[in-house]
Protein backbone atom coordinates (compact mmCIF):
# COMPACT_ATOMS: atom_id res chain seq x y z
CA UNK A 1 0.00 0.00 0.00
CA UNK A 2 1.38 3.26 -1.20
CA UNK A 3 0.40 5.89 1.19
CA UNK A 4 1.10 9.55 1.08
CA UNK A 5 1.95 11.44 4.40
CA UNK A 6 1.08 15.04 5.19
CA UNK A 7 2.14 17.36 8.20
CA UNK A 8 1.73 20.98 9.26
CA UNK A 9 0.92 20.84 12.65
CA UNK A 10 3.86 23.03 13.38
CA UNK A 11 6.73 24.95 11.45
CA UNK A 12 7.60 22.37 9.10
CA UNK A 13 5.70 22.14 5.66
CA UNK A 14 6.50 18.44 5.12
CA UNK A 15 5.01 15.83 2.46
CA UNK A 16 6.10 12.21 2.38
CA UNK A 17 5.87 9.11 0.88
CA UNK A 18 5.85 5.33 1.97
CA UNK A 19 5.14 1.99 0.95
CA UNK A 20 4.33 -0.62 3.70
CA UNK A 21 4.64 1.74 6.32
CA UNK A 22 8.42 1.00 5.73
CA UNK A 23 9.80 2.40 2.61
CA UNK A 24 10.16 5.82 2.43
CA UNK A 25 10.39 6.62 -1.18
CA UNK A 26 10.62 10.82 -0.30
CA UNK A 27 10.92 12.39 2.73
CA UNK A 28 10.55 16.16 2.21
CA UNK A 29 10.38 18.61 4.74
CA UNK A 30 10.29 22.75 4.35
CA UNK A 31 11.92 23.98 7.77
CA UNK A 32 10.14 27.25 8.70
CA UNK A 33 13.14 27.63 11.66
CA UNK A 34 15.12 30.64 10.00
CA UNK A 35 11.78 32.67 9.74
CA UNK A 36 10.60 32.13 13.45
CA UNK A 37 14.14 31.72 15.76
CA UNK A 38 14.59 35.64 15.13
CA UNK A 39 10.71 36.09 17.72
CA UNK A 40 12.59 33.46 19.44
CA UNK A 41 9.64 30.85 19.16
CA UNK A 42 6.91 30.10 16.36
CA UNK A 43 4.30 32.92 15.39
CA UNK A 44 1.31 30.95 14.85
CA UNK A 45 -0.24 32.96 11.83
CA UNK A 46 3.43 33.39 10.43
CA UNK A 47 3.27 29.68 10.37
CA UNK A 48 0.07 29.04 8.46
CA UNK A 49 1.19 31.68 5.78
CA UNK A 50 4.09 29.97 5.03
CA UNK A 51 2.24 26.41 5.01
CA UNK A 52 -0.30 28.05 2.47
CA UNK A 53 3.05 29.26 0.34
CA UNK A 54 4.71 25.94 0.45
CA UNK A 55 2.29 23.08 0.52
CA UNK A 56 1.52 22.73 -3.68
CA UNK A 57 5.30 22.22 -3.95
CA UNK A 58 6.36 20.16 -1.27
CA UNK A 59 3.64 17.75 -2.58
CA UNK A 60 4.93 18.53 -5.93
CA UNK A 61 8.29 17.60 -4.49
CA UNK A 62 7.29 14.44 -3.04
CA UNK A 63 5.75 13.11 -5.87
CA UNK A 64 8.58 13.73 -7.93
CA UNK A 65 11.44 12.20 -6.24
CA UNK A 66 9.30 9.45 -5.24
CA UNK A 67 8.61 9.12 -9.01
CA UNK A 68 5.30 8.80 -8.50
CA UNK A 69 1.87 10.48 -9.68
CA UNK A 70 -1.17 11.48 -8.15
CA UNK A 71 -3.08 7.53 -9.32
CA UNK A 72 -0.37 5.63 -7.54
CA UNK A 73 -1.27 6.86 -4.11
CA UNK A 74 -3.41 4.37 -2.12
CA UNK A 75 -4.19 6.13 0.74
CA UNK A 76 -3.87 9.93 1.97
CA UNK A 77 -2.61 10.49 5.86
CA UNK A 78 -2.44 13.78 7.79
CA UNK A 79 -2.09 14.75 11.06
CA UNK A 80 -5.31 16.39 12.15
CA UNK A 81 -4.15 16.88 15.78
CA UNK A 82 -2.63 18.46 18.20
CA UNK A 83 -1.00 21.33 16.66
CA UNK A 84 -1.18 25.19 15.97
CA UNK A 85 -4.88 25.63 14.40
CA UNK A 86 -4.45 27.68 11.37
CA UNK A 87 -0.84 25.39 10.84
CA UNK A 88 -3.02 22.43 10.76
CA UNK A 89 -5.73 23.41 8.85
CA UNK A 90 -3.48 24.02 5.42
CA UNK A 91 -2.21 20.54 5.83
CA UNK A 92 -5.86 18.87 6.30
CA UNK A 93 -7.24 21.24 3.69
CA UNK A 94 -4.44 20.26 0.80
CA UNK A 95 -4.34 16.53 2.11
CA UNK A 96 -8.78 16.50 1.43
CA UNK A 97 -8.37 18.03 -1.48
CA UNK A 98 -5.84 15.72 -3.23
CA UNK A 99 -7.46 12.90 -1.64
CA UNK A 100 -10.48 14.01 -3.03
CA UNK A 101 -9.56 15.46 -6.38
CA UNK A 102 -7.59 11.94 -7.15
CA UNK A 103 -10.29 9.49 -5.54
CA UNK A 104 -7.69 8.80 -3.07
CA UNK A 105 -8.78 7.14 0.37
CA UNK A 106 -8.22 9.35 3.18
CA UNK A 107 -7.39 9.17 7.27
CA UNK A 108 -6.47 11.49 9.94
CA UNK A 109 -3.90 10.95 12.87
CA UNK A 110 -2.40 12.18 15.71
CA UNK A 111 0.57 13.71 15.23
CA UNK A 112 2.00 11.94 18.98
CA UNK A 113 1.14 8.03 17.02
CA UNK A 114 3.19 9.63 14.24
CA UNK A 115 6.06 10.70 16.34
CA UNK A 116 5.74 6.82 17.82
CA UNK A 117 5.25 5.83 14.26
CA UNK A 118 8.68 6.71 13.10
CA UNK A 119 10.85 4.19 15.21
CA UNK A 120 8.79 1.71 12.95
CA UNK A 121 10.49 2.73 9.16
CA UNK A 122 13.90 0.95 10.96
CA UNK A 123 12.61 -1.40 13.82
CA UNK A 124 9.28 -3.73 13.94
CA UNK A 125 6.97 -3.32 16.94
CA UNK A 126 7.62 -6.34 19.57
CA UNK A 127 4.44 -5.61 22.01
CA UNK A 128 3.58 -4.90 24.56
CA UNK A 129 5.47 -1.96 23.45
CA UNK A 130 6.60 1.33 26.25
CA UNK A 131 6.15 4.67 23.80
CA UNK A 132 8.52 7.72 25.99
CA UNK A 133 6.76 10.61 24.02
CA UNK A 134 9.11 13.52 24.14
CA UNK A 135 8.41 16.32 22.20
CA UNK A 136 8.05 20.55 21.98
CA UNK A 137 4.46 20.11 23.11
CA UNK A 138 4.21 16.93 25.10
CA UNK A 139 5.62 14.47 27.87
CA UNK A 140 3.98 10.93 28.03
CA UNK A 141 4.63 7.18 28.78
CA UNK A 142 1.59 5.08 26.65
CA UNK A 143 1.64 1.23 26.46
CA UNK A 144 0.27 -0.10 22.99
CA UNK A 145 -0.58 -4.02 23.04
CA UNK A 146 -0.75 -3.81 19.77
CA UNK A 147 -0.73 -1.55 16.14
CA UNK A 148 -3.09 1.19 17.22
CA UNK A 149 -4.41 0.43 20.60
CA UNK A 150 -3.08 3.38 23.29
CA UNK A 151 -3.04 3.04 26.65
CA UNK A 152 -1.66 7.01 28.58
CA UNK A 153 0.24 5.47 31.33
CA UNK A 154 1.56 9.11 32.64
CA UNK A 155 2.14 12.45 31.29
CA UNK A 156 3.53 15.50 32.18
CA UNK A 157 1.46 17.83 34.38
CA UNK A 158 3.08 21.55 32.98
CA UNK A 159 5.84 22.07 30.61
CA UNK A 160 6.46 19.55 27.70
CA UNK A 161 10.57 18.22 27.92
CA UNK A 162 11.28 20.51 24.85
CA UNK A 163 9.35 23.49 25.67
CA UNK A 164 12.14 23.09 29.13
CA UNK A 165 15.09 22.85 26.94
CA UNK A 166 13.98 25.87 24.39
CA UNK A 167 12.99 28.13 27.25
CA UNK A 168 16.34 27.17 29.32
CA UNK A 169 17.81 27.34 26.46
CA UNK A 170 16.91 31.23 25.68
CA UNK A 171 18.35 32.35 29.12
CA UNK A 172 21.04 31.12 28.53
CA UNK A 173 21.33 32.98 25.27
CA UNK A 174 20.76 30.05 22.99
CA UNK A 175 18.70 30.40 19.39
CA UNK A 176 15.45 28.84 19.29
CA UNK A 177 14.72 26.20 18.99
CA UNK A 178 17.36 25.32 21.87
CA UNK A 179 17.20 21.94 22.25
CA UNK A 180 20.20 20.42 20.33
CA UNK A 181 22.11 23.37 20.89
CA UNK A 182 21.84 22.60 24.58
CA UNK A 183 22.57 18.82 24.27
CA UNK A 184 25.89 20.11 22.31
CA UNK A 185 26.53 22.13 25.39
CA UNK A 186 26.12 19.86 27.99
CA UNK A 187 28.50 17.35 26.60
CA UNK A 188 31.40 19.64 27.35
CA UNK A 189 30.49 20.57 30.73
CA UNK A 190 30.42 19.16 34.26
CA UNK A 191 27.04 18.35 36.52
CA UNK A 192 28.04 21.13 39.46
CA UNK A 193 25.09 23.17 39.83
CA UNK A 194 23.02 21.30 42.11
CA UNK A 195 18.69 21.12 40.45
CA UNK A 196 15.94 19.07 41.60
CA UNK A 197 14.84 15.70 40.14
CA UNK A 198 11.42 16.09 40.39
CA UNK A 199 9.98 12.61 40.36
CA UNK A 200 6.26 13.28 42.33
CA UNK A 201 4.94 10.62 44.22
CA UNK A 202 7.35 7.44 43.51
CA UNK A 203 4.41 5.21 42.32
CA UNK A 204 3.55 8.18 39.73
CA UNK A 205 4.57 8.02 35.97
CA UNK A 206 3.49 12.00 36.18
CA UNK A 207 6.34 14.29 35.01
CA UNK A 208 6.64 17.92 36.07
CA UNK A 209 9.28 20.38 34.48
CA UNK A 210 8.68 23.87 34.94
CA UNK A 211 9.67 23.34 39.03
CA UNK A 212 13.69 22.52 37.11
CA UNK A 213 13.19 25.00 34.63
CA UNK A 214 12.39 27.97 37.28
CA UNK A 215 15.22 26.47 39.18
CA UNK A 216 17.80 27.10 36.18
CA UNK A 217 16.31 30.33 35.54
CA UNK A 218 16.86 31.47 39.29
CA UNK A 219 20.89 30.30 39.40
CA UNK A 220 20.82 32.89 35.71
CA UNK A 221 19.11 35.74 37.44
CA UNK A 222 21.05 35.18 41.23
CA UNK A 223 24.04 35.38 39.38
CA UNK A 224 23.51 38.43 37.29
CA UNK A 225 21.90 40.23 40.41
CA UNK A 226 25.55 39.01 42.18
CA UNK A 227 28.04 39.91 38.71
CA UNK A 228 28.72 36.52 39.61
CA UNK A 229 29.72 34.24 36.49
CA UNK A 230 27.94 31.63 35.30
CA UNK A 231 29.66 28.03 33.68
CA UNK A 232 26.93 27.89 31.29
CA UNK A 233 28.69 24.57 30.27
CA UNK A 234 28.00 23.32 33.55
CA UNK A 235 25.04 24.45 33.62
CA UNK A 236 23.34 22.90 30.99
CA UNK A 237 25.12 19.51 32.10
CA UNK A 238 23.23 19.46 35.29
CA UNK A 239 19.78 20.65 33.55
CA UNK A 240 20.30 17.59 31.24
CA UNK A 241 21.23 15.49 34.06
CA UNK A 242 18.54 15.99 35.90
CA UNK A 243 15.79 15.86 32.74
CA UNK A 244 17.62 12.54 31.83
CA UNK A 245 18.04 11.18 35.27
CA UNK A 246 13.98 11.48 35.89
CA UNK A 247 12.97 10.15 32.23
CA UNK A 248 15.16 7.43 32.37
CA UNK A 249 14.06 6.13 35.92
CA UNK A 250 10.54 6.32 35.17
CA UNK A 251 10.58 4.84 31.72
CA UNK A 252 12.49 1.87 33.02
CA UNK A 253 10.50 1.14 36.16
CA UNK A 254 7.27 1.04 33.33
CA UNK A 255 8.78 -1.28 31.65
CA UNK A 256 9.71 -3.65 34.09
CA UNK A 257 6.11 -3.21 35.99
CA UNK A 258 4.31 -4.14 32.94
CA UNK A 259 6.51 -6.39 31.72
CA UNK A 260 7.37 -4.78 27.97
CA UNK A 261 8.87 -6.09 25.32
CA UNK A 262 9.99 -2.82 23.00
CA UNK A 263 10.76 0.52 24.35
CA UNK A 264 10.36 3.22 21.85
CA UNK A 265 11.26 6.84 22.48
CA UNK A 266 9.41 9.36 20.03
CA UNK A 267 9.16 12.91 19.28
CA UNK A 268 12.04 15.65 18.92
CA UNK A 269 13.53 15.24 22.32
CA UNK A 270 14.52 11.53 21.09
CA UNK A 271 17.16 13.40 19.19
CA UNK A 272 18.89 14.05 22.23
CA UNK A 273 22.63 12.56 22.51
CA UNK A 274 22.32 12.27 26.75
CA UNK A 275 19.04 10.85 27.03
CA UNK A 276 20.22 8.10 24.11
CA UNK A 277 23.08 7.34 25.88
CA UNK A 278 21.32 6.82 29.06
CA UNK A 279 18.62 4.80 27.73
CA UNK A 280 20.74 2.00 25.84
CA UNK A 281 22.47 1.92 29.04
CA UNK A 282 20.16 1.29 31.57
CA UNK A 283 18.51 -0.90 29.14
CA UNK A 284 21.70 -2.59 28.91
CA UNK A 285 20.90 -4.91 32.22
CA UNK A 286 17.57 -5.46 31.25
CA UNK A 287 18.34 -8.22 28.60
CA UNK A 288 14.77 -8.89 27.34
CA UNK A 289 13.92 -4.99 26.47
CA UNK A 290 14.61 -3.82 22.72
CA UNK A 291 14.96 -0.21 22.83
CA UNK A 292 14.92 2.35 19.93
CA UNK A 293 15.18 5.34 18.53
CA UNK A 294 14.17 6.79 15.60
CA UNK A 295 16.93 7.86 13.51
CA UNK A 296 17.25 11.72 13.52
CA UNK A 297 16.26 12.90 10.43
CA UNK A 298 13.01 10.99 12.04
CA UNK A 299 12.72 12.32 15.42
CA UNK A 300 11.61 16.42 14.74
CA UNK A 301 8.36 16.69 12.72
CA UNK A 302 8.31 14.97 9.13
CA UNK A 303 5.33 13.24 7.18
CA UNK A 304 6.83 9.86 6.33
CA UNK A 305 6.05 8.88 10.49
CA UNK A 306 2.54 10.49 9.54
CA UNK A 307 2.66 8.05 6.36
CA UNK A 308 3.22 5.32 8.34
CA UNK A 309 0.49 6.14 11.62
CA UNK A 310 -2.05 6.56 8.66
CA UNK A 311 -0.90 3.22 7.04
CA UNK A 312 -1.69 1.49 10.10
CA UNK A 313 -4.61 3.14 11.44
CA UNK A 314 -6.07 2.61 7.94
CA UNK A 315 -5.41 -1.01 8.68
CA UNK A 316 -6.68 -1.51 11.97
CA UNK A 317 -9.83 0.60 10.65
CA UNK A 318 -10.44 -1.62 7.88
CA UNK A 319 -9.99 -5.07 10.03
CA UNK A 320 -7.04 -5.49 7.38
O1 LIG B 1 8.66 16.70 18.06
P1 LIG B 1 9.10 18.05 17.68
O2 LIG B 1 9.77 18.25 16.34
O3 LIG B 1 7.92 19.05 17.72
C1 LIG B 1 6.75 18.84 18.44
O4 LIG B 1 5.93 18.01 18.00
O5 LIG B 1 6.63 19.47 19.51
O6 LIG B 1 10.07 18.52 18.85
C2 LIG B 1 10.71 19.76 18.85
C3 LIG B 1 11.41 19.89 20.19
C4 LIG B 1 11.97 21.29 20.43
O7 LIG B 1 11.55 21.70 21.71
C5 LIG B 1 13.49 21.08 20.36
O8 LIG B 1 14.21 21.99 21.18
C6 LIG B 1 13.61 19.66 20.87
O9 LIG B 1 12.52 18.98 20.25
N1 LIG B 1 14.88 19.02 20.50
C7 LIG B 1 15.79 18.61 21.41
C8 LIG B 1 16.90 18.10 20.68
N2 LIG B 1 16.61 18.21 19.35
C9 LIG B 1 15.37 18.77 19.26
N3 LIG B 1 15.77 18.64 22.76
C10 LIG B 1 16.83 18.14 23.41
N4 LIG B 1 17.93 17.65 22.78
C11 LIG B 1 18.01 17.60 21.44
N5 LIG B 1 19.09 17.10 20.84
ZN1 LIG C 1 6.26 16.78 16.70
Amino acid sequence: MIVLGVETSCDETAVSIVVNGKDVLSNVVYSQIAIHSSYGGVVPEIASRHHVLKITYVFEQALKEAKLEAKDIDLVAVTSHPGLIGSLFVGINAAKAFAYANDIKYVEVNHLTGHIYANYIESDFYFPVLALVVSGGHTELIIMKDHYQYELLGQTLDDAVGEAYDKVGRVMGLPYPAGKALDDLAFTGKVTYDLPFVYLDKDSYEFSFSGLKSAVLNVVNKANMKNEEINYADLAASFQNSVVTVLVKKTIKAAINHNIKHIVVAGGVAANRGLRKALYNAVESLPGIKLTFPSMKYCTDNAAMIAVSGYFKYLAETGK
